[in-house]
């Protein structure tokens, strides 16, 4: 199609669209150029603006590697993470919802643990903490033999991917439900930490003159055949940045009940100072079994990394 004036790009590219045998990806494609184009007409975007955008694409490219994913990062600073997830869980975003943001560190492969085990693997500071959680189907049946990863940030804000000084997998583990539906471990109570600004998504929080940090959380992963995928995070309510979180993740249902214990007998006698527990019941979606891709794959080598706070 010969262009005569700046309407037939849009539907000079929406025609050749037409050829794709994939329907959904015909429809997904079809909505990104409409959106697209209405965009960079919307905001009369320079043709500068442009060579700036597209260097933002290939600054999110560069700045991942295997211990570190840019586009998820920039894709949660932007709330795009947190609205795919609020749609595609809780009948469809009409209901409360356990289903929270993977987020960029989930690694594949954490040790197994019997219930009630550690997962710290190195020496760690923090309040040694007592979780205590299970999973349930819609109609409160429990579900034997779930598969449950778990995840956190050490009490010093970093996982153990981004950070030489931790044990490989420290802090991380997988857990099987038992009869009760039930997993249980023992860790360090997490910390908030701040998202790395050393790429694009750093560009982007100063530009706005936002802070970088993400109120203390820990992850989980449950997958059991007939049931959707459980992406979950609980959120720790004391915490500083708890309304707003730089990832826009924290949803009211998953602010977790961590509980400050000073003066009752710990679970375990080696406990010193003040502990915390933390249960929740977690309910699984019926659906599709499937595991997300891992946004990283190996642990950073060298020195602890500097992750500046943004005021
Ligand atoms: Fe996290």
């Amino acid at each position: 199609m010969i262009i005569e004036r700046q309407e037939d790009v849009t539907k000079a590219v929406l025609r050749e669209l037409q050829g794709a045998p994939n329907a959904r990806f015909k429809e997904i494609m079809g909505a990104f150029v409409r959106h697209m184009h209405d965009f960079v007409r919307d905001s009369k975007l320079t043709e500068e603006e442009f060579r700036t955008a597209v260097n933002y694409v290939v600054a999110l490219g560069k700045a991942s590697n295997e211990s570190h994913n840019e586009a998820i990062l920039i894709a949660g600073s932007l709330g795009i993470s947190s609205l795919v997830c609020l749609l595609n869980n809780g009948d469809n975003g009409q209901t409360e919802t356990d289903a929270s943001l993977l987020g960029p560190f989930w690694r594949m492969h954490s040790p197994v643990t019997p219930n009630g085990g550690s997962i710290v693997r190195s020496p760690t500071p923090g309040p040694t903490m007592f979780v205590d959680a299970s999973f349930r189907d819609r109609d409160g049946k429990p579900i034997q033999g779930a598969e449950v990863d778990i995840w956190h940030s050490s009490a010093e804000g970093f996982y153990e991917n981004q950070d030489p000084i931790q044990a490989d997998m420290n802090l991380r583990g997988k857990f099987f439900t038992d009869a009760e539906g039930r997993i249980a471990f023992r860790s360090v109570k997490p910390a908030g930490y701040p998202i790395p600004i050393d790429g694009p998504t750093g560009d982007l929080l100063r530009a706005q003159g936002r802070h970088n940090m993400r109120p203390a959380h820990l992850h989980f992963l449950a997958s059991k055949d007939g049931f959707k995928t459980l992406v979950s995070q609980l959120y720790v309510p004391d915490d500083k940045f708890i309304d707003t979180d730089v990832q826009f993740g924290v949803t009211r249902h998953l602010i977790g009940d961590y509980i400050r214990h000073e003066n009752e007998k710990p679970p375990a006698p080696d406990v010193k100072g003040a502990w915390y527990s933390l249960e929740h019941n977690f309910v699984m979606e019926a659906g599709r079994t499937k595991l997300p891709r891992p946004p990283i794959t190996g642990k950073a080598s060298g020195e602890r990394p500097k992750i500046p706070h943004l005021a």
